[in-house]
């Protein structure tokens, strides 16, 4: 079902500060800072020759990642994303086979646009799971 590795999203508290760290002491093209209202995260895209790492840092009152950087002060790994051709397909894949999906169980649109689901991190080795349609 899952497909290519869309990215690697890591939560951090000083967006400027793992800018710099990737940028200036990885070597990594870094983009510039994305503020992403609708979605709680300002986003900075570390493009990769066979991936991206999204670097992400909350954004507003109630940012979905403030939880998280609570529990993790200094950031960490937040989720990974992989590519599904049909998220629909996708979705009746998952029911069927009893992985659980978080929300309201729907795709919606995701920070690029496309449609996502959610996975429960306790599903996947304390991982949270995007899947987004290709
Ligand atoms: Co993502």
């Amino acid at each position: 079902m899952i497909g290519r590795l869309s990215h690697v999203a890591i939560a951090v508290p000083d967006l400027d500060a793992a800018c710099r760290r990737y940028r200036d002491g990885l070597g990594a093209a870094v983009s510039d800072p994305r503020p992403m209202p609708e979605h709680g995260v300002t986003a900075v895209f570390v493009e990769l020759p066979n991936t991206r790492v999204e670097l992400l840092e909350p954004l507003g009152d109630s940012s979905p990642i403030a939880g998280f950087l609570e529990r993790h002060p200094t950031g960490g790994l937040h989720h990974l994303c992989f590519e599904v051709e049909d998220i629909e397909a996708a979705l009746q894949a998952l029911e069927a086979r009893g992985v659980r999906v978080l929300g309201e169980g729907r795709p919606a649109p995701g920070a690029h646009g496309r449609p996502v689901l959610f996975l429960h991190p306790k599903d996947f080795g304390g991982t949270l799971i995007e899947l987004e349609e290709a």
